[in-house]
């Protein structure tokens, strides 16, 4: 039997729709528009279009937002300069700085030198280290995402074998760390696999819940999915001038439970998840 297709552009539609009405409440209440201030250096294409659907996003809650474009060959410290002046601008309630950065500048010195109040995206390690101990200030945005999946699809969370596959900063280890909490949507047993993992294949076909998110595309095949598993797929490769998951989607899709697709499964959900972030720092720096 087919899978069932998890529609994350409309469930990030309905949650837009939830989000715009708390904006505007807040609004009412306080006189305060939430504003993410958005940062994209260089001019990587793909970047540039996430940076767009995210301020489109923002248009359409009700949030304001703010691009900052700077060359390709700005320095770190330039660059830190603006963190700086949006750390102290009190209109500005989320920073968003869009990676990849330029070779030139360290990712980690400009993740770090943004404000934990304001860091949006849940990349500083003081908000890292909240979400480990079960208090987060902002969730991260794609496993939060994907956790409302699960959640808003009443996909059994808790005490599912949840496999993770890959270990980046921005959704393997923090994708781990959520699923792993003593909260609604995580009492989850993890496996984080990745490129050194003995066996991946067989952990991989024990998941009732697989994540996959290790930028190769097609590279989970149906031998390494139990039958009736929820496949989440947060690959966005192109493959001849086609967007492709990590999930080779039609033999997979015979054999899951559900499925993400790609586009249209998880991206539009980490947006969702970035709306939300914004709107709740805005309401932390406005009492
Ligand atoms: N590049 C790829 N994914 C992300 C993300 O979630 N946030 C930011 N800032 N940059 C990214």
């Amino acid at each position: 039997m087919a899978a069932t297709i998890i529609d994350g552009k409309a469930i990030a539609a309905t949650i837009r729709e939830e989000l715009a009405a708390d904006v505007s409440s807040f609004h009412a209440s306080s006189g305060v528009t939430p504003h993410l201030a958005a940062v994209l250096v260089g001019d990587d294409p793909a970047s540039a279009v996430y940076v767009r659907n995210k301020q489109r996003a923002c248009e359409k809650t009700g949030i304001a937002s703010t691009l900052h474009r700077l060359d390709a060959d700005t320095s770190e410290e330039e660059l830190l300069d603006l963190v700086g002046q949006l750390n102290n601008d009190r209109q500005i309630h989320g920073i968003l700085c869009q990676l990849p950065l330029p070779g030139q500048i360290s990712e980690q010195a400009v993740l770090d030198a943004v404000s934990p109040d304001k860091d949006v995206d849940c990349f500083h390690p003081e908000n890292v280290g909240l979400i480990a101990q079960g208090r987060p200030r902002f969730l991260p945005c794609t496993p939060h995402g994907i956790q409302q999946l699960l959640v808003r699809t009443a996909v059994e969370t808790s005490g599912a074998h949840v496999v993770v596959l890959g270990r980046s900063d921005i959704v393997g280890k923090p994708m781990g760390l959520l699923m792993v909490q003593k909260a609604e949507g995580a009492n989850a047993t993890v496996t984080l696999c990745h490129s050194r993992t003995r066996n991946l294949p067989e952990i991989a076909a024990t998941a009732d819940i697989l994540v996959a998110a290790i930028g190769r595309a097609r590279f989970v095949t149906a031998e390494m999915v139990k039958p009736g598993a929820v496949v989440i797929d947060v690959g966005i490769n192109r493959v001849d001038g086609k967007l492709v998951g990590d999930v080779d989607y039609e033999p997979v899709a015979e054999i899951a439970g559900s499925i993400t697709p790609v586009p249209g499964g998880v991206g539009p959900m980490t947006i969702a998840m970035l709306l939300q972030n914004t709107l709740t720092a805005a309401r932390e720096l406005h009492g």
